[in-house]
């Protein structure tokens, strides 16, 4: 089935601006537009939307019940599994006209074969649509999400979702399964690292910058990508940091902190959302009309389609919600799930559903439809095989331009915690004994989630990081010393260690988890070094060389002996194809680290949940109080983390003035500016992540001791000093009140700016009237 014309979608992103005014007034795109429940997507789809509608038509008219229902499956192909396999058969699925989309396909030359299938022998010829886990990177892989998340930069974010649906599409992918937008509080849970961390409003930020940087401006153009928000709603919080594990959560919470990212990309036009395994609050998001139906179809008028998590509908069943599949096919497409994939539940049970009246044939319309429309707007009825392009594939992976890219990125998202005595960067020194299971390990340099990354053969490791940069001017000793795999005893690599560190002016030790500790179905109840790396590292300290601790991980570790101990810490999380150059750039400072935690580091697993917002109590514990015993604290630990969020050091030093304001009374209808000015007073040039905070002192509800509403990333040459001016509206105040309306409060507000979470740099405002931002309530 071709169509004749091809006509670009007319996509209006938001405008997103800040002031940052001063010596040398800057203008920087980071600050997301604050969300409010009853903006619906502001993304027009409809320039060609009377052909489309009629094309459509036309198409669906010739539609027999089947072919409806193999457009609303999706399936794996033989490549890639990525969970349980239901069917192996697809090429013949795909021959009968009983899948319309595939994933785990990818290459010029396969998705062509499989498109030939689908094209040339089904009756209507129907294109396929492939998707692939397209995460922080296709085959040149960018630092994982946290990491990039960590480098609070949100064009280079967004640039790196372009290139990454740039190699993509040139591969034949049409369709990512990212962003992931979960926001993740427990560095238990595994797939902390494929989001953007603990806070709503980075999160949200990082949302709009990857949906922008995968879909462009134009979805028919063939270097975009159709992006997918999940996983839809609250995984982030699965209990107990325990992968696919129940959430619980109130209303309030779900609104305030989970949901707003998932919003802000149907306001950058997201095509299509995943739902995710877990349930909440009693109903498996796959069945759950609130969330599908009510919140994200009604309430915030998306228009692209959803697709379930791998199984998710059958997995109705084991959760006691569906009493069999065709009862879990049911709840789905009632509920507002477009397409399932992997499942067969649609293939094998729609037609009796509808037979039998509990799914009415409208319902599997809208689903076929909203699928259709996005093939269309892909313009894969024009040609469907214009993705699959084995010249522009040729041209475009691992192109010059991409590997800088990953390079530049992985270096903005390493966050130096720690730097005793300058012992960083290592310029003056002539030898160093590099030490780790991480030193020379290609296969854990790119992280979960980059299987087309060629990860045992492109990657770059740090010890040929640094041999490129240094040829013979350097002496490098290395050895493995230690293993990280969770069962490793085996000391005996102890001995080359402990040789190359007494050779050596200085100790690297590149340590942390093994790449697949973290990702799916990767929760961990100890937060510390797996294997030998911390018998390994105590050993060494013995030796009273300086350490330097090259941090691989994909959660906030604990680092409590490493904190203690080693002299410098780098967090590199799981760098990228461009990692060991990027490392070397850092280590020897070509580079000025700039990263920010986007997670808070605990001292010990028994603090998590650990996050910087969160609530006063009533017996808030202050550790220069008098009274200690009956307040909200732990009896073996002290309350605070040990590398709060925002947190990240560099190789200069910036000092920061006091806040001024424009006025201490901030009224409904205005603003008030909020200022400081910064200086570099190191002697270095470098980047400040510039962080403003916000604490509500009374509400209806209570409120966290501390909310981000705002951040600028400024460079700054030595000796140099720029005024840093954020405008704050009423907006950036509101909350879900005490009756779940939208608004912000009249009363006192703290405001900090600083240079992390934990910044005490204060002043105050009052909010002069309640303001109402929305009168509808989200629990409707
Ligand atoms: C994951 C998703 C992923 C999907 C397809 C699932 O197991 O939860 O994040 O997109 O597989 O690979």
């Amino acid at each position: 089935m071709m169509k004749k014309f091809n006509k670009s979608l007319l996509c209006l992103s938001i405008g997103v601006s800040i002031t940052l005014a001063g010596c040398g007034s800057v203008n920087n795109k980071v600050m997301p537009e604050p969300v409010n429940s009853a903006v619906v997507s502001q993304i027009i789809w409809h320039d060609n939307k009377a052909e489309m509608d009629q094309f459509i038509n036309e198409l669906m008219a010739k539609m027999t019940l089947q072919e409806k229902i193999g457009q609303l499956n999706l399936l794996t192909s033989g490549w890639d599994k990525t969970g349980p396999t239901m069917s192996d058969d697809y090429q013949e699925q795909i021959k009968l006209g009983k899948v319309g989309s595939i994933f785990n396909a990818f290459t010029a030359d396969y998705t062509r074969g499989l498109q030939k299938l689908a094209v040339e022998e089904t009756r209507l010829g129907i294109p396929l649509l492939f998707g692939y886990d397209v995460i922080h990177g296709h085959r040149t892989i960018f630092p994982i999400s946290l990491g990039e998340a960590a480098s609070w930069d949100m064009q280079a974010i967004q640039d790196g979702s372009r290139v990454a649906a740039t190699e993509a599409a040139a591969e034949g992918i049409h369709w990512t399964f990212a962003p992931m937008v979960d926001i993740s509080r427990d560095p238990r849970w595994g797939r902390m690292s494929e989001g953007s961390g603990e806070d709503v409003f980075l999160g949200t930020a990082i949302a709009r910058a990857r949906v922008k940087g995968f879909q462009g401006d134009d979805l028919a153009a063939t270097d975009t990508v159709l992006a997918c928000a999940k996983h839809y709603a609250a995984y982030g919080a699965a209990q107990a940091g325990r992968d696919y594990h129940t959430t619980n959560m109130s209303t309030r919470e779900l609104w305030d902190t989970y949901l707003p990212p998932f919003e802000a990309a149907v306001q950058e036009g997201v095509a299509t959302f995943m739902t995710s395994f877990n349930e909440l609050n009693g109903v498996p998001a796959s069945g759950s009309e609130y969330l599908l139906d009510d919140i994200l179809k009604q309430r915030w008028g998306f228009e692209g389609f959803v697709v379930t998590d791998y199984t998710s509908i059958n997995e109705m069943v084991p959760h006691g919600y569906a009493k069999d599949l065709k009862h879990a096919a049911q709840l789905a497409i009632n509920a507002g799930v477009d397409m399932d994939m992997q499942g067969s539940a649609y293939s094998d049970n729609l037609q009796q559903l509808l037979n039998e009246g509990k799914v009415s044939q409208a319902k599997i319309d809208q689903a076929v439809r909203r699928i259709l429309e996005m093939k269309y707007r892909l313009g894969l009825f024009d040609d469907p095989y214009r993705y699959s392009d084995n010249d522009r594939q040729k041209a475009e992976i691992y192109k010059q331009d991409h590997l800088d890219a990953a390079r530049d990125m992985a270096r903005k998202s390493f966050v130096l915690l720690k730097n005793d005595n300058k012992v960083l960067p290592l310029s003056d020194k002539k030898s160093i004994a590099l030490i780790g299971p991480l030193a020379d390990s290609k296969q854990d340099m790119i992280g979960s989630w980059s299987a087309a990354g060629e990860r045992w053969k492109r990657p770059v490791t740090v010890l040929e990081g640094l041999k490129a940069r240094f040829g013979d001017k350097l002496k490098i000793n290395y050895a493995k010393g230690a293993g990280y795999e969770f069962d490793h005893t085996d000391t005996t690599g102890f001995k080359d260690a402990i040789a190359a560190a007494k050779k050596s002016d200085v100790v690297v030790l590149a340590m942390g988890e093994k790449w697949n500790m973290t990702g799916e179905a990767a929760s961990r109840v100890d937060l510390g070094f797996p294997g030998t790396q911390l018998a390994l590292m105590k050993e060494l300290k013995k030796l009273g060389k300086p350490m330097v601790l090259v941090l691989m991980s994909g959660r906030a570790m604990n680092l409590s002996w490493a904190d203690d101990n080693v002299d410098a810490i780098l967090d590199v999380w799981y760098p990228g194809t461009e990692g060991g150059h990027a490392v070397a750039d850092v280590l020897y400072g070509d580079y000025n680290p700039s990263g920010k935690l986007p997670v808070t580091f605990p001292r010990s697993v028994g603090q998590v949940p650990i996050y910087y917002n969160m609530k006063n109590t009533g017996r808030p514990y202050d550790p220069q109080g008098a009274e200690q015993k009956y307040r909200s604290r732990y009896l073996d630990s002290p309350n605070s983390p040990l590398y709060p969020f925002g947190y990240g050091l560099s190789y200069t030093h910036f000092d920061f003035s006091e806040v001024s304001l424009s006025n201490s009374k901030l009224d409904p209808q205005g603003s008030i500016k909020a200022s400081v000015v910064v200086t570099n007073s190191g002697d270095t040039d470098g980047e400040e992540v510039v962080q403003l905070y916000v604490q509500d002192l009374v509400g209806s509800v209570t409120r966290p001791v501390k909310e981000l509403k705002g951040f600028k990333k400024i460079h700054l040459r030595r000796g140099e000093s720029k005024e840093v001016i954020f405008t704050l509206t009423p907006q950036d105040l509101a909350f879900h009140r005490i009756d779940m309306s939208y608004g912000a409060e009249a009363g006192d507000f703290n405001l900090y700016i600083g240079n992390s979470s934990d910044t005490t740099n204060k002043v105050s405002f009052s909010l002069s009237a309640d303001v109402d931002l929305l009168a509808a309530n989200p629990a409707d």
